[in-house]
């Protein structure tokens, strides 16, 4: 069964577009491209149709990802009609989504990095008024969770 992703962040220029990346990058080297469909987009709307910013697109290519190709969106009410897991960076980006959310979405909405190892109820800290490093540790993260991210997908849609 086919399963959708949607990352989302504040201004979709640096956490989610990160986690688009690298989790696309995971779902193609698994040849799941036809299988899982990937896309993020920010609940604030200052950077529409911007590439990402250019310490997390470089802190990326660093590590083999490549975001340039990507551009800023906002987030939508037909975003809950089209996919199946929408997840926040952090506590602030959820309690949009739910105050979003119509009341019959079906999908999941949750935390990242609740499919991260590293326990329940943590956060991708907004790097962008922050130095290089920052990105570094939204990479170190999001990579983490990605892989978690994946294998639960697998599972449950059979995969
Ligand atoms: P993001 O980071 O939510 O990870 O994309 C931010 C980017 C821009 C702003 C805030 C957070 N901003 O206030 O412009």
């Amino acid at each position: 069964m086919r399963a959708s992703v949607l990352f989302v962040c504040l201004g979709n220029i640096c956490r989610s577009p990160t986690a688009h990346g690298v989790f696309q990058s995971l779902v193609s080297a698994q040849n799941l491209e036809d299988a899982i469909e990937v896309d993020s987009a920010g609940t604030g709307s200052w950077h529409l149709g911007e590439a990402p910013d250019r310490r997390a697109t470089q802190a990326a290519e660093n590590r083999g990802y490549d975001l340039a190709f990507l551009r800023a969106r906002q987030l939508s009410q037909a975003d809950f009609e089209h996919y199946d897991y929408i997840l926040a960076m952090d506590k602030e980006n959820l309690a949009e989504l739910e105050a979003m959310a119509p009341a019959d979405y079906q999908g999941e909405l949750s935390l990242f990095l609740d499919y991260s190892d590293s326990g329940k109820n943590r956060e991708v800290p907004d790097p962008y008024y922050g130095g290089d490093h920052g990105f570094d540790q939204v990479l170190d993260m999001v990579e983490q969770a990605a892989a978690g991210l994946l294998l639960a997908i697998r599972h449950r849609h059979g995969l």
